[in-house]
């Protein structure tokens, strides 16, 4: 039996009179890691954040742990807000540019929502915390502020930030994008060990490299649908869709 984390359907997305998102479905099981990659302005990002109602579809639904989300005619209801809420409890989310607050330590960045948007206690959250600081190689580095660490180091806090909540779901929108390979690779590999621990993660990425490699399946996004999916070694030896190929071609 399938075990959906997440379930988007038919998410609709324009821009003014640009329509980005074309009706993009998707389903993700526990503990998959999936990739998106396409062409720049192809809608990864816009797609990402409508997962997670950063940005709100015109049409379409998203439902994340059985927390379901429709959206029509682009109306957007107080209602929507509180269940936009609950559902983002469910989801982590790391950018490209980190967004830590800088004039807290590494620590603080990473106690601070279970704290304040879960009321859990500052003994409790500060034990959590620091093990996760741990895992993703930080331990030694708790006190310090963000301006101080490598982007590398940054983007391993971000990660340790968002899975301070305990999401069902990560969502990476670029993670590597703004670092050098050698330390893409410290962030990478963060992302594999969750991967190994059975987490649910959604990457947007431009390293073609991890998605062949790390993912258990790549989505191949061009103008706004997805134009093929599937098995990551079967679509970069052998994509089924032109456009993928060309993408593929020009990209490697
Ligand atoms: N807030 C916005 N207002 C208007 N247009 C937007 C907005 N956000 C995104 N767009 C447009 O939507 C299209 C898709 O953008 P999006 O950021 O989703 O692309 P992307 O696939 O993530 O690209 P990249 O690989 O460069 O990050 C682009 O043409 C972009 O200019
Ligand atoms: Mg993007």
């Amino acid at each position: 039996m399938t075990d959906l984390v997440l379930q988007a359907k038919a998410i609709v997305k324009s821009f003014g009179a640009n329509k980005i998102l074309q009706g993009i479905s998707l389903d993700v099981e526990r503990g998959e890691l999936v990739s998106i990659i396409g062409p720049s302005g192809c809608g990864k990002s816009t797609f990402l954040r409508c997962l997670n109602f950063l940005e709100h579809p015109d049409s379409g639904s998203v439902c994340i742990e059985n927390i379901m989300l429709s959206c029509s005619g682009g109306h957007w209801s107080r209602k929507h807000e509180a269940q936009a809420h609950q559902l983002r409890s469910h989801v982590g989310m790391v950018f490209q540019a980190f967004n830590l607050f800088p004039h807290r330590t590494v620590l603080d960045n990473v106690m601070m929502a279970p704290m304040h948007v879960k009321g859990v206690s500052s003994v409790e959250v500060r034990d959590i915390a620091c093990n996760l600081l741990e895992k993703v190689g930080l331990g030694a580095l708790k006190e310090r502020y963000p301006d101080s660490l490598s982007g590398g180091q940054k983007q391993r806090a971000a990660i340790a930030r968002a899975l301070a909540m305990k999401p069902s779901v990560m969502l990476y929108d670029e993670p590597t994008s703004a670092l050098d390979p050698e330390v893409s690779e410290e962030v990478l590999s963060v992302m594999r060990d969750l991967d190994t621990e059975g987490m649910t993660q959604i990457v947007v990425t431009h390293d073609m490299r991890f998605a062949r490699a790390a993912s258990d399946r790549v989505l191949y996004i061009e103008g706004g649908q997805i134009v093929e999916s599937g098995e990551p070694e079967l679509m970069f030896a052998n994509p089924t869709h032109e456009r993928t190929r060309r993408f593929l071609r020009t990209i490697l």
